[in-house]
Formats: structure tokens, C-alpha cells, sequence
């Protein structure tokens, strides 16, 4: 099923307000559980250059960064193998993503205060069909889209709790990066910040 149409910023899809307040409040619950089991950790850069987001993840596989490089895992850094990818969070990528496979890894991204993501292309899949489906929950966030090539004009805009972001077709390997979050402009976190799930096919 083709899903609703969204708004087309150089494009890339958005559907702001997609989740209600309550399926919000549902899916931070649900991944409550998932960060019990696998806890928000400290990422680094290859470089070592520590990350400013707190990460996790589910699914069958785990993107990470560390020393060794930027690479999917099956397991968390503890060991343990990934929670499963809770069905509210697979609901909205079956009503947008336009894709017959499921998605195999939701990166959990928590940004705290000053927490950013520099202009980076989402790259270490395997097939660019598929596309990358975003969810935002807490506190605003400026997000930065660029361009498929390295270098250009930029476009910001303000996502919100609830908005549902697509990068698929043509913008699948756009630039993109959040400058910053608004602290304090959500409730829905206990304790503040952001979290995105970012939803991908690795294989
Ligand atoms: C990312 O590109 O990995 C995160 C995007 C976001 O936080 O909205
Ligand atoms: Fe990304």
C-alpha cells in the first residue's frame, strides 16, 4: 500500500503529528523496555572522538561506531543480542516506507542538552532501495538536509514529537543532521531530551 502523501522537502517525506500524544507516551513505554535490556551507551567516533548522543538499538541488528569503525552488529556492546523491534515502532514503518521488506535494525538516538548529529549520509547498508524511516520523540530538534553530494545549500526545519521523516527514492542518501535540540520543549520524556529511531534494512 502506497502511503499518504506528506510534505516534500528536496525529497524527502514528512508527516508531522503522525503519532498522537498517546501512541507517543505508548512508544516511549515500549522502548523503555528495550533500553532496560539493552542500555543507552557512550558511543566514539573511529577517530575517537566521543559522540554527543546516547545509543542504542533493536532489531537484528545495531549500528555502532567505536574504534573499529562504523558497522552493523547483531549485538550490543555487552553481548547481548538486540531486543526485538517493538510492533508499534514496525506499524509506522509499514505506513510509510513503501517497502515490501521489514526493517532489521531501529538505532535508538537519545540527545540531552547540548547533543547534536553532524551532516552525514546514512550509508553502511546494503541495499539502497529501502529506505530510511525516522521517528522523533521529545524535544525539538533542527534538522539540517543537504544534498545527495557532498556540499551545497542546506535546508533547516523543526521536527517535533510525533513527526515521521522518510529518506527513500532519490533523497535515500541525502545529507542530513540535527544542529540542535530545544530543551525543555517536550514533556514526554521524564528526565528531558530527544530520542529518533532511525529504522533500516541492513542486508
Ligand atoms: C540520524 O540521522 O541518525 C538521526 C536523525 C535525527 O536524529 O533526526
Ligand atoms: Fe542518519
Amino acid at each position: 500500500m502506497s502511503p499518504p502523501p506528506g510534505l516534500n522537502v528536496r525529497g524527502v517525506r514528512i508527516w508531522p503529528g503522525f503519532l498522537s500524544p498517546a501512541a507517543q507516551a505508548a512508544m516511549l513505554a515500549d522502548l523503555r523496555h528495550v533500553a532496560a535490556a539493552a542500555p543507552f551507551f557512550a558511543p566514539v567516533t573511529p577517530s575517537g572522538r566521543p559522540m554527543t548522543v546516547r545509543m542504542t538499538a533493536a532489531g537484528q541488528f545495531g549500528w555502532i561506531t567505536d574504534r573499529r569503525g562504523y558497522r552493523y552488529e547483531p549485538h550490543h556492546p555487552n553481548g547481548k543480542p538486540w531486543p526485538p523491534i517493538p510492533p508499534a515502532v514496525l506499524a509506522v514503518w509499514d505506513a510509510v516506507s513503501d517497502c515490501p521488506r521489514p526493517p532489521e535494525c531501529c538505532l535508538i538516538n537519545l540527545y540531552r542538552d547540548s547533543a547534536r548529529m553532524g551532516l552525514h549520509q546514512d550509508k553502511d547498508e546494503a541495499d539502497f532501495t529501502c529506505p530510511v524511516v525516522s521517528v522523533s520523540l521529545g524535544d525539538d530538534a533542527l534538522f539540517r538536509i543537504g544534498n545527495v553530494e557532498k556540499g551545497g545549500t542546506t535546508q533547516s526545519l523543526w521536527l517535533r514529537s510525533g513527526d515521521v521523516l522518510v529518506l527513500g527514492g532519490d533523497a535515500r542518501l541525502i545529507y542530513h543532521g540535527v544542529d540542535r535540540i530545544r530543551p525543555g520543549s517536550s514533556t514526554l520524556l521524564h528526565s528531558g531530551g530527544r530520542i529518533n529511531l532511525t529504522l533500516r534494512v541492513v542486508t
